[in-house]
């Protein structure tokens, strides 16, 4: 299976720059070795469906509500919108969503469950804060964040995607060793396949600090299935050379 290599934007950007960078992404993306996606913030989701065209780049939703079918929730945008927007995918669950948004199992679970309803595929982040790392707590809290696919497994579809991305390696510039990204890895995919229904297969990926200078090691771990990658998916040019690397000789 291709590699997956996801941008996330964050709150960065505007129009001018996915006018850009679809631009120069069309170039980067001669042979492309390994599968990418780009999740831009959702007021350019349109903008950046539109440009791709053709473009074999998936549009990835950065949230959505967990609110299901449409109503009276001012400032939220459904899982059916985001699929009308273009997405295929999107992002639930990550860190910062659960920090700045308090965002818990209870409403995650309520959004993978509209995301797969809608019929995007939802790419599940989950992660330890520095103080569980250091108390090796870190499998125990993984396995609570777990909780949430666990509660909606029955309307999950066949494939679907897990960010590993450590509270203590996003936008840190520490990555999380070899060591530490395969045994956290195992864990999951060891979990994933008891909590799971037989039907569907998790893939996973791994996320903090991801550049195109480390970007080999990481990809050639086992278990890694691909990389979500912030602050260095931001100009095309390292992004290319990460998307370079997922198919580069180990
Ligand atoms: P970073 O962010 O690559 O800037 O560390 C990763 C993420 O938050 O997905």
């Amino acid at each position: 299976m291709k590699k997956f290599v996801i941008g996330n934007w964050k709150m960065n950007g505007d129009a001018l720059e996915v006018h850009e960078y679809v631009h120069d992404l069309k170039n980067a993306l001669e042979g492309m070795p390994c599968s990418v996606g780009v999740a831009v913030p959702s007021l350019y989701l349109p903008q950046l469906t539109a440009l791709l065209g053709r473009i074999p780049v998936s549009v990835v939703a950065q949230d959505v509500s967990q609110f299901k079918g449409s109503g009276a929730y001012t400032g939220e945008i459904s899982a059916a919108m985001l699929r009308d927007a273009g997405c295929d995918y999107v992002l639930i669950g990550h860190s910062e969503r659960r920090q700045y948004f308090d965002e818990d199992e209870m409403v995650l679970q309520q959004k993978i469950l509209c995301a797969c309803d809608a019929g995007l595929t939802p790419i599940y982040c989950v992660g330890e804060n520095l103080e569980q790392r250091l108390q090796c707590h870190y499998l125990q809290v993984l396995d609570k964040q777990l909780e949430a696919l666990e509660a909606v497994r029955g309307h999950l579809p066949d494939t679907v995607w897990v960010a590993y991305e450590p509270v203590w390696a996003i936008g840190t510039g520490k990555v999380a060793d070899a060591g530490q990204i395969a045994e956290v890895h195992a864990f999951l995919a060891a979990r994933l396949a008891e909590i799971l229904p037989g039907r569907c297969h998790a893939h996973l990926l791994y996320g903090g600090s991801v550049k195109a200078a480390n970007a080999r090691e990481i990809l050639a771990l086992p278990g890694v299935d691909g990389v979500l990658v912030g602050s260095a998916s931001l100009t095309v040019a390292e992004l290319s050379r990460i998307i370079a690397e997922a198919g580069a000789p180990v």
